[in-house]
């Protein structure tokens, strides 16, 4: 492999893992980040997030020297003939839609810097539509001319296995303008080539859509079978034998059908949204209306867990004492965007409940956000004096933890298990009174 000099425009967790994994496969890689706290905490070899093994990669490449930070557009354009741009794109404040301002921010900002060939990456997750306007912008302000040529290669990393993801991608999705982009970029990703990694080389609008569609359907699947879920409950059925059964049908599969309080993060409900909107704006709306119902199933699991605790605290949840195991929106991870589990937190917590939250590693990010509520620093410890015990975000160490220890410290034995995941017999056998959402 011949080793080649890029640059990452935007080093937070989408890019600070492509900066630290192109390294690794031994690229030399210049991050270039503007925010001075992030930058400095990255060149010190220290990533802001938990993320499992980012770290390590991180440090190991800073102290080899392969991977340097920089403010400096500069010395990106002259360093680099390759240019990943990894900004985020929130969701806007003032629409559904996603803010794109940091892409074009930073095409902006290095165009002036590419004086000679070069190919500018686009990763960000954005509407359809976005890499054509860039190709542009970039064409117009390049000293290169025609010779700057944008690319869109979108990311489907995972937090909690966002290293293995970006080493061992599933497949290479390229939106190219050109052969000779096609071939550049094909250069770059040999190692991966070489594993065996499917490339899917396509336009812009293409490359752009197989990116929100991944997680459009991804989402769909969790809504569906949390909508099957309140038929189970209804009809006494159990949603977990269901999934099982549906998903040895290859055609389905039983990933992404874990029925429970749904889905979160900084990445699903943003992107959804963002795709009817972008479909409105292009006149298809209708094509993409079920995604609202995907997006209201989700949020309808959270109000329907805050129901179910009310239940089995006689109908209020005034004056009630209750631990919530998990605050993340997800296990290995200290991400809080739009958890489930926070969100029903809250929502319990403006009843009037005493909430006490404990999650292993998202403690400090959910009592940055949510200071009002109590944070324990172990799962029993949550549990005490509790009058229910609910469990939503799915981290392994609560499999773990025997019933008994639980039930000893809780002021009545409740629990509703928000993830379909702990062993109900054996907490039913230590005297709770157990549920799950759609299980018997
Ligand atoms: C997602 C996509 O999976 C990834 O490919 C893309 O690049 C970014 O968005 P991520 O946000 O890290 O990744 O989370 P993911 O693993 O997809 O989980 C999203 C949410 O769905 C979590 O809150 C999880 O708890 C929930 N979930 C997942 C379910 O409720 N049920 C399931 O069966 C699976």
């Amino acid at each position: 492999m011949t080793a080649v000099k890029i640059t990452v425009i935007g080093c937070g967790y989408l890019g600070a893992t492509h900066a630290a994994c192109m390294a690794e496969l031994g690229h030399e890689v210049l991050g270039v980040e503007i925010d001075d706290a992030k930058r400095t905490a990255l060149a010190a070899g220290t990533v802001p997030m938990y993320e499992p093994g980012l770290e390590d990669l991180l440090a190991k490449h800073v102290a080899t020297g392969r991977l340097r930070f920089t403010d400096s557009y500069a010395e990106a354009g002259a360093f680099a003939d390759l240019h990943f741009v990894c900004v985020g794109t929130p969701q806007l404040a003032s629409s559904l839609g996603a803010d794109v301002s940091h892409v074009e921010a930073a095409v902006r900002s290095l165009a002036p810097h590419v004086a000679r060939p070069a190919h500018v990456v686009g990763k960000s997750t954005v509407p359809v539509g976005t890499a054509a306007r860039m190709a542009a912008l970039l064409a117009e302000l390049a000293p290169a001319g025609a010779g700057a040529e944008l690319v869109w290669n979108p990311e489907f990393l995972r937090e909690g296995f966002a290293v293995q993801d970006t080493l061992e991608p599933d497949r290479i999705v390229l939106g190219v303008p050109s052969p000779g982009a096609e071939q550049a970029l094909r250069a770059f990703y040999a190692p991966m080539a070489e594993a065996g990694t499917p490339f899917v080389v396509t336009d812009y609008a293409t490359a752009e859509l197989v990116k929100v569609s991944a997680n459009a359907f991804l989402a769909t699947k969790i809504s569906f079978i949390n909508a099957v879920a309140e038929v189970c409950d209804a009809a006494g059925a159990d949603v977990v034998a269901l999934a099982d059964a549906i998903g040895h049908d290859v055609r389905i599969g039983r990933r992404f059908l874990n029925a429970g309080v749904g889905f979160g993060g900084g990445c699903l409900p943003k992107d959804i949204r963002a795709f009817v909107h972008r479909a409105g704006e292009l006149g298809v709306e209708d094509a993409m209306s079920f995604l609202r119902q995907v997006d209201d199933i989700n949020q309808r699991q959270r109000a329907r867990a805050t129901e179910i605790v009310q239940g089995m605290l006689g109908g209020s949840v005034l004056g009630a004492r209750i631990g919530v195991w998990g605050a993340a929106f997800k296990p290995d991870s200290d991400d809080v965007r739009d958890s489930p589990a926070l969100s029903i937190a809250g929502q319990l917590h403006l009843g009037g409940a005493h909430v006490t939250v404990y999650d292993p590693k998202a403690a400090a990010t959910a009592a940055a956000r949510f200071p009002t509520l109590r944070y324990a620093d172990s799962a029993v410890d949550a549990a005490r004096d509790a009058d229910v015990l609910l469990h939503l975000t799915e981290w392994p160490e609560f499999r773990s933890v025997d019933p008994a220890d639980v039930g000893a410290v809780m002021t009545h034995r409740r629990l509703l298990d928000g993830r379909n995941l702990l062993d109900l017999p054996a907490w039913r056998a230590a005297g709770f009174e157990a549920r799950g959402l759609g299980t018997r």
